[in-house]
């Protein structure tokens, strides 16, 4: 496997790649990865990349200044030998100052879908998700490339970037990998207490207990939203940080009435430092 930290090198072997007419296989992330990092790097073999490339570079831009981009984890050695395991042909390691070199001013916003759920909360959180993915898409080019559902309205506004700024790539999504007791695996569990790791599958069972609801006949965004708040007040370790209800893929506030059409339901909840995310998609049938 090659360890690449230079744009150049990176575009050197992917020149190499293309000429052997193989395609790229491209799997953002910010490292520390986990088996829902090597799900999307499995899905890119076996969708017929025949050459799958990584990159692990902690976004600075998708940070705000109160949240964890220096305490993040990190664990480059260990990651390298995830990747070699799983078969990654190379993997792009770039340093800080070669994503942002001095003067870069250049940013990517996508408007609307990015107002709502985790963009209301962590303002600018998007733009920096955007502006390091475009980066990442015009560097490598990949035909394909991956991410996982549990960052729901990250992949609708990937998709969307990607759509408005014709990037010619095709991003597939894989869904969310969960821990046995329905917990979300995501790089921030680390942060939870043996305590907190107990309380916190209850952001799954509260969103199955809204599908649930859903599937008995549950219409009404309010009353679903009020359970979803209701299951994690429930718990005293958890600190709600918003529930809600949106329509898939163009993420629009619902207050009324859900469907037809598939719909998210999405919560993000504290506990101690750890905020953590996780959502439902739900098929609304025509009544
Ligand atoms: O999901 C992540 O790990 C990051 O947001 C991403 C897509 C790699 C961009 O920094």
């Amino acid at each position: 496997m090659e360890v690449l930290g230079k744009v150049a090198d990176l575009r050197d072997f992917l020149a190499k790649m293309r000429a052997q007419g193989k395609r790229i296989g491209f799997v953002p992330t910010m490292g520390f990865l986990h088996v829902g990092h090597l799900a999307l790097m499995r899905d890119a073999r076996s969708d017929g990349a025949d050459c799958v490339l990584a990159s692990i570079f902690v976004n600075p831009l998708q940070f705000g200044p109160r949240e964890d981009y220096r305490d993040y984890p990190r664990d480059l050695d260990r990651d390298k030998e995830l990747c070699r395991q799983a078969g990654v042909d190379a993997l792009f390691v770039p340093p800080v100052e070669e994503m942002y070199p001095q003067g870069f001013a250049t940013y990517v916003e996508v408007a609307g879908i990015t107002e709502v759920l985790c963009g209301r909360s962590r303002p600018g959180h998007f733009k920096g998700v955007a502006t390091v993915v475009a980066k990442l898409f015009n560097i490598v080019r990949p035909d394909y490339a991956y991410f996982g559902l549990k960052d729901a309205q990250q992949v609708a506004v990937i998709q969307r970037m990607a759509q408005d700024l014709n990037f010619p790539v095709e991003v597939r999504v894989h869904p969310t990998v969960r821990e046995k007791d329905g917990l979300a695996v995501s790089s921030r569990n680390v942060y939870l207490s043996p305590e907190e790791r107990k309380a916190a599958p209850v952001i799954y069972r509260t969103l199955e207990r809204a599908g649930e609801a859903v599937e008995r006949g549950e219409r009404d965004a309010g009353r679903l939203i009020k359970l979803l708040e209701e299951g994690i007040r429930a718990e005293r370790s958890a600190r709600l940080d918003y529930a809600e209800v949106v329509s898939w893929p163009d993420l629009s506030i619902i207050t009324k009435k859900i469907g037809p059409g598939r719909v998210l339901l999405a919560l993000a909840a504290y506990f101690g430092k750890a905020r953590l995310i996780d959502n439902i998609l739900v098929d609304v049938e025509v009544e």
